[in-house]
């Protein structure tokens, strides 16, 4: 009698670290290296599939790397800027804002090689952050060990996109209010706007600083500006031009450097949001230093750390995402049920399993 009650006891001990270990995996989290065990090459796949891609188009590196920062200060990386409208339902991608937004067709070709490899298995929005982080390991930039794990969300509207995200002409109180709002710090927002250093601008985010400055006429432009700066890029983009892309940082638009700290400090920043950096005391103090620096490591660790705790925005729970077998469109139903089982429903069956296994061994003793 007294063996049994103390096997029961035991039992029952087991029973309750099942269910003692169950939260903590059913919440929000991601770990690195969240597919060694189910697509071990998954990272390897994206690294592969992006050098390939970027050594035929090195200018698809900035717009990969933008895609990912848009996707999760729009209130979580869970891919939701990937989705396409539907006939109900206007998507972030269609909004006035992310208009200019490119690099889709790189994210859809390396999940399709993925889904050959492992299908059902690694998320579209993981796959847009290895490739984001793999735009700036393949310029010349840090590479940056990101935890994985993250599921895609079902929901994306454009009438989310405005609320959110930085206004053109935001000030840098709006721009560090805005990155507040995740955790994001004013040291954040001056190290991941010298992602800056790579990629262009369409000539309509900045030609409001060319011409008719504040309304005043076609010729003023914006004094804050160095003007022959001003008069290299009136001549790339005409009055009216809203489509030609500039290079962000002139000087070295592929390569992920100081340079955009360079530019700043010189009052060459494109945007008036970067040029904005200098109003406030913390971002300046940042920028000036990274503009003096002779060497790169102070940025590239700043930058390895801000770009970690940007990836964790809004990152989705297991329950709450699915693994998007196109990054484009939600999952039919029907592939709810074929897809490979969650940590979550792993878990239901083991603390299943287990009550079944205690009760059978109490009815024997
Ligand atoms: C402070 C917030 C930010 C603002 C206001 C901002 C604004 C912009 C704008 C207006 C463009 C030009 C878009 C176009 O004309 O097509 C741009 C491009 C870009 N942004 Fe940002 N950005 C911000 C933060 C970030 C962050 C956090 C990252 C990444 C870590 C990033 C990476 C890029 C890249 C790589 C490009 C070039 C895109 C291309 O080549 O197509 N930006 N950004």
């Amino acid at each position: 009698m007294a063996s049994r009650s103390s096997a029961l006891a035991a039992l029952n001990v087991v029973a309750l670290l099942v269910l003692c270990g169950l939260p903590a995996t059913t919440e929000a989290h991601t770990q690195f290296g969240a597919y060694n065990k189910t697509c071990p090459q998954a990272e390897e796949i994206v690294f592969k599939e992006m050098t390939a891609i970027l050594a035929k188009s090195p200018d698809l590196a900035g717009p990969v790397l933008r895609l990912f920062s848009v996707d999760c200060l729009l209130g979580g990386c869970e891919g939701s800027i990937l989705l396409n409208s539907t006939a109900n339902n206007t998507a972030e991608k269609d909004a006035p804002l992310n208009k200019g937004l490119r690099g889709y067709d790189v994210v859809d070709s390396i999940k399709a090689k993925l889904e050959v490899a492992c299908p059902g298995v690694v998320s579209c929005s993981d796959v847009l952050a290895l490739a984001a982080r793999d735009s700036v390991r393949i310029t010349e930039g840090p590479y940056i060990p990101i935890p994985t794990g993250r599921q895609d969300g079902n929901r994306s509207s454009a009438a989310d996109v405005a609320p959110n995200s930085p206004k053109p002409g935001a000030t840098v109180t709006d721009l560090i209010a805005l990155f507040a709002r995740f955790n994001l710090t004013a040291k954040d927002l001056a190290v991941l706007s010298g992602a800056h250093t790579i990629g262009r601008a369409h000539c309509s985010a900045f030609s409001p600083r060319l011409y008719n400055f504040n309304g005043s006429s076609n010729a003023s432009s914006d004094p804050t500006l160095d003007a022959n700066y001003t008069a290299t890029l009136r001549g790339q983009c005409k009055a009216g031009d809203l489509a030609t892309l500039v290079d962000l940082d002139p000087s070295s638009g592929t390569t992920f450097d100081l340079g955009y700290y360079r530019d700043v400090a010189a009052s060459k920043g494109l945007l008036s949001t970067d040029a904005a950096l200098l109003l406030d005391a913390d971002t300046r103090a940042y920028v000036l230093r990274q503009a003096n620096a002779t060497a790169n490591q102070e940025f590239f660790a700043d930058f390895a750390v801000s770009f970690v705790n940007m990836s964790k925005i809004g990152v989705l729970t297991h329950h709450k995402g699915e693994i998007r077998r196109q990054c484009s469109v939600v999952n039919p139903p029907s592939a709810h049920s074929s897809a490979p089982m969650t940590t979550m429903s792993a878990h239901a069956v083991l603390l299943a399993t287990s009550l079944i296994s205690v009760l059978a061994l109490a009815l024997l003793l």
